[in-house]
């Protein structure tokens, strides 16, 4: 090879930088290398989006490395099952013995906060970044009380040395809990809007200045292959097309919400979506993608977004309820959501009670 040949080459080969500059990585359609190791799909996913792990079982995420990571009270519920973590559930019942409430006074209410904020700290022991810590489902409707829990779990945090900036308060994307949202965000209590559906809530989300939405993708699909009767892959899923639209309508008109893609069936959808700020990822399918080495290019950018042909939304309160009811999908997941999101947290607080008075 002459000496302008082997140049050449060279510039072929050069480092190129993704769109969020972290990494240098060859590209060539089927093997993606970084400094000539091949990439794993997780690896080549980082590149392009921020990888969240879904889950409350933390001693399964250090492997995964990473940035944030999410709860809510099924997997909190879940978690708190398992006899690695029972030192949790017996630290929250020490931490509250003199706080003088009974069982039938609030006392295990006291209990669950205490107990989602050991988790969360010690999810943070294994996290850069931030940690997602869900409000009671029962306050879905109660703009006040959401924010009186949302504040007393951030000072509960604070009181741990946890600085609110590392902290998420998952709210569900009612109208009453956007509101609460919109309050929290002016307080510096940064908030994630979960059970999120549709683009009515993540329009109205973004208006309320929330930090971050969760829009849902596998919930989605459950419910569209109940209907259908037949199963949707890849860029079909209408989970997949939920979150695509939504980003595409965040990049378009210029909001700053974060947009992190959740509740995930396979990963081809999670593929579907490289590109997304985020996605929350449970520990299952974050070990999958580790062991593929099926290449990951980026689906969803600010620059493609900015050519779709889409229309503003009106998201007043009357126009919010209008679209939500429409949608008969959004409307039964949201409420379907907190009502099983509820029953968990009634599940974990008859275990406390048993606990309580054994
Ligand atoms: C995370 O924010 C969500 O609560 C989670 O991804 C829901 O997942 P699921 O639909 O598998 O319960």
């Amino acid at each position: 090879m002459s000496k302008n040949e082997h140049l050449q080459a060279c510039r072929r080969r050069k480092p190129r930088f993704d769109c969020l500059g972290k990494h240098k990585m060859l590209f060539n359609p089927e093997i993606v290398t970084f400094k000539h190791k091949i990439m794993n799909s997780l690896e080549q996913l980082k590149t392009h989006t921020k990888v969240v792990a879904d889950t409350g079982d933390f001693q399964l995420i250090k492997e995964f490395s990473p940035l944030d990571s999410t709860t809510n009270p099924t997997l909190i519920y879940k978690a708190v099952q398992q006899e690695k973590y029972e030192h949790l559930l017996e630290q929250a019942i020490a931490e509250n013995e003199n706080c003088g409430l009974q069982i039938g006074q609030g006392l295990v209410d006291k209990i669950i906060d205490s107990l989602l904020v050991l988790f969360g700290c010690e999810i943070l022991k294994h996290v850069p970044g931030r940690v997602s810590t869900e409000v009671a489902a029962n306050l879905s409707f109660d703009t006040e009380a959401t924010v009186a829990k949302a504040r007393s779990i951030i000072a509960m945090y604070e009181a741990k040395g946890i600085s609110r900036d590392r902290v998420l308060i998952k709210i569900a994307s009612t109208w009453e809990g956007i509101q609460a949202g919109r309050i929290l965000e002016k307080e510096g209590i940064h908030v994630n809007m979960t059970l999120l559906f549709s683009l009515a809530q993540a329009v109205a989300c973004a208006e309320a200045g929330a930090t971050l939405i969760s829009p849902f993708v596998g919930r989605i699909l459950d419910w569209y292959k109940a209907k259908a009767g037949h199963d949707f892959k890849g860029a079909d899923d209408p989970g997949v097309q939920s979150v695509t639209m939504i980003y595409n309508y965040y990049k378009k008109f210029g909001y700053k919400t974060e947009v992190m893609g959740a509740s995930f069936r396979n990963t081809s959808e999670i593929v579907e979506l490289a590109g997304c700020d985020l996605l929350t990822i449970s520990p299952n399918l974050l070990a999958d993608l580790a062991k593929s080495n099926e290449p990951v290019v980026r689906k969803l950018s600010p620059q493609s977004a900015a050519h779709e042909g889409i229309q503003r939304l009106d998201v007043s309160e009357k126009s919010f309820r209008w679209h939500l009811n429409e949608d008969a999908m959004a409307t039964e997941k949201l409420a379907d959501g907190i009502r099983s999101f509820n029953a968990d947290t009634t599940k974990l607080a008859n275990m406390i009670e048993k606990e309580l008075l054994a």
